[in-house]
């Protein structure tokens, strides 16, 4: 495995170079978005995109976004496009947002899971458009972590879950969302957002009206349901190894509850971690527990930067179990309640 560290606002030339003729191999590149790092091959060849599979012990069911450097190149991956692609696509590429639509014939299934659509977007990340632009395909990237762990938003969280599987590493930094994209599919009866992310619903709404929100992690709490099976959004996922209990409603209240929650937990002799705002930590003072401050909760995109990372740390320091309250569900906070409702897998505490 190579480490490569390259300067994220302008990679240096000969570093994408070298992981663009990885790619052109058929090897794996992982790579730094916006969003969180990617775990590249090239698209068009179905022996590299089987790579990414077994790196990631990924079940071969669950389908790949394909990464382009441009809008132009669409074609390429998709087909029959709808006029939403044209506008959205202006609007919001490079950036967090992946299309679901009609799969190019040319594109190999493995990377689609067989399905008859495709999800693509293209990143807003200096170093990842450098490598799709100079490796001259189309990219095929999941996260770059182990099936079901935190997605990583550093390289060296990238190092700790795939190590040698992976055939070169670039490094540039930590990534700016720290959050994956919003997937939209644009295949049905009316948009549907299958899992909230980078670019909020209210944003969509301001381009497309009103949004129907599908998807295993937000449906069960506002918004629209739609019930549509999205393959690969499992109900348990993003999940760090502490069991994780996810509490949801009324600051004030919440608090409470996690506090008398707190108190039985620390009865048993269980170690505590905590994913709590700046604002609560007095709230837990004088309480032996693990506390990963995710910063301000008027800043939910310094909370959703530091998400996936603190998950890791407090799995770093061994703790039993997480406990983590939600920031709302407007702007990234639906996004951010999905990443905890599903890290949770289920154990999440309605507090009325
Ligand atoms: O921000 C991101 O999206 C990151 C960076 C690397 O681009 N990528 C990422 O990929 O999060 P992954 O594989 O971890 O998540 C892709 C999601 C999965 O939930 C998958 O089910 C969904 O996109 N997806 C992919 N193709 C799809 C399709 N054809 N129809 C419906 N959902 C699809
Ligand atoms: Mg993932």
């Amino acid at each position: 495995m190579v480490l490569l560290a390259v300067n994220p606002m302008q990679p240096e030339t000969d570093a994408i170079r070298q992981a663009a003729e990885v790619i052109r191999c058929g090897r794996l590149v992982a790579f730094p978005t916006e969003t969180v790092y990617g775990l590249g091959a090239d698209a068009m060849n179905p022996e590299a995109v089987t790579r990414i599979f077994a790196a990631k012990a990924r079940p071969a069911s669950d389908p790949l976004i394909v990464h382009i450097a441009d809008s132009e190149d669409l074609e390429r991956v998709a087909r029959d496009l709808p006029v939403q692609a044209r506008i959205l696509s202006e609007s919001f590429w490079p950036g967090p947002l992946t299309l679901v639509l009609p799969r190019a014939e040319s594109l190999p299934a493995a990377v689609t899971a067989g399905l008859d659509t495709v999800a693509v977007r293209v990143p807003a990340h200096p170093v990842a458009l450098a490598l799709i632009r100079a490796a001259g395909t189309p990219i095929a990237a999941p996260s770059a972590n182990l099936f079901g762990h935190p997605s990583p938003t550093t390289a060296q969280h990238v190092l700790d879950d795939l190590g040698d599987r992976v055939d070169l590493v670039l490094d540039g930094g930590p990534t700016f969302i720290g959050l994956e994209s919003t997937v939209l599919d644009l295949t049905g009866e009316q948009p549907t957002i299958l899992r909230p992310g980078g670019v909020s619903r209210e944003a969509l709404s301001l381009v497309l009206g009103p949004l129907v929100v599908g998807g295993a992690g937000v449906s069960r709490q506002g918004g629209h349901t739609s019930g549509l099976p999205s393959p690969g959004l499992l109900e348990k996922h993003y999940a760090p190894r502490a069991s994780l209990i996810f509490f949801r409603g009324e600051r004030h209240r919440t608090l409470a509850a996690m506090v008398r929650q707190l108190d039985t937990l620390l009865a048993e002799q269980k170690s505590v971690g905590l994913l709590v705002a700046s604002e609560d930590r007095s709230v837990f003072a004088g309480y032996p527990v693990i506390i990963e401050d995710l910063g301000s909760q008027d800043d939910l995109s310094l909370i959703a930067a530091r998400l996936f990372a603190a998950m890791r740390a407090l799995d770093a320091q061994g703790v039993d179990v997480i406990l983590s309250r939600g920031f709302g569900l407007a702007g990234l906070g639906l996004a951010i309640e999905d990443r905890l409702t599903r890290a949770a897998g289920g154990r999440v505490v309605e507090v009325s």
